[in-house]
């Protein structure tokens, strides 16, 4: 049995308890595959940004996804957030649903959380005010919510501040959180709606070595009870947390496995190295 297939079926279960009353009563995530996507091609007037992609992500792995500037990896997640509409293809979440039936706030429902590279914070409000907004559907209408957060939501901040490492930094100010702290906010803030798959793009961009540490740490915790995508171009970063890895070249896998796979892929070293 291969590895991915094994720690698929071995963090199954542990997937299931994240399955919140939010997420699609229809999606199955008793396979092993979480996400698929198979011949996606999108052009973007008449440039083909991503050309007869096929990508497959293991429930609950933490998969590191690479590539040169304009390879596809942004693109790639807009398709999956719904955000871009493929040409063609198909895009699959869990066994069965079809991610190009869903619009871009039903697939964020259905379970699917993405992080921008950019932290989108609310500056003014504090820690734990974030957190608490996180938990809204309608932002707009955070001031009635307020007074209606039950004991177990408060629970649950009080977890997903723990888990993020700001459980003692409650009251600060988002504003006067440093670089690294908002980063862990905002992931907060997206696990606060119990996601099954988390995409992040450039988590590391502008943070010190300490703080890339720590963001890898808790991107590996993440994995098991989440599914995890990481695209990255720092790539100590990505070697420190790498399990799998895909390299992604004008618009379709170039090469996947293990970073030392990869390092070693001909073709790899001749797009990368000139080789
Ligand atoms: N909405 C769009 N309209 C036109 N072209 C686009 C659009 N989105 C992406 N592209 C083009 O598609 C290609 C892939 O872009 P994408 O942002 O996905 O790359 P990337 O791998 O994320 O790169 P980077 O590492 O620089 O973030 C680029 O050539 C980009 O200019
Ligand atoms: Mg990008």
């Amino acid at each position: 049995m291969s590895n991915s297939l094994r720690s698929g079926m071995l963090r199954r279960d542990r997937v299931f308890e994240f399955l919140a009353p939010s997420v699609s009563e229809r999606l199955d995530t008793q396979c092993s595959t979480m996400l698929y996507m198979e011949n996606v091609s999108v052009s973007f007037d008449g440039f083909k940004a991503i050309d007869d992609l096929n990508f497959y992500v293991d429930t609950g792995e933490l998969r590191c996804v690479i590539g040169a500037n304009g390879a596809g990896k942004t693109t790639m997640m807009d398709i999956i957030t719904g955000k871009t509409r493929p040409d063609t293809g198909k895009v699959v979440f869990g066994r069965n649903v079809d991610l190009l039936t869903l619009g871009v706030e039903q697939i964020a429902l259905a379970g699917i959380g993405r992080k921008f590279q950019k932290p989108t914070v609310f500056e003014e409000l504090n820690v734990f005010e974030n957190l608490e907004l996180a938990l809204a559907d309608d932002k707009k209408v955070f001031s009635t919510l307020r007074v209606k957060i039950s004991s177990e939501q408060l629970g649950q901040i009080e977890d997903v501040a723990a888990i993020v490492g700001l459980d003692s930094l409650m009251r600060k100010r988002a504003g006067a959180l440093s670089h690294g702290q908002k980063q862990w906010l905002e992931i907060g803030m997206l696990l606060m709606q119990r996601p099954l798959l988390l995409l992040v793009d450039e988590p590391v961009a502008g943070m010190t070595h300490q703080e890339m540490e720590k963001t890898g740490q808790l991107l590996s915790d993440l994995a098991g009870k989440h599914t995890v995508v990481v695209v990255e171009h720092d790539m100590e970063f990505i070697r420190s947390i790498a399990n799998r890895v895909t390299v992604l070249n004008q618009g379709s896998v170039l090469a996947e496995g293990s970073m030392d796979d990869i390092q070693q892929n001909d073709a790899v070293r001749r797009v990368y190295l000139g080789e």
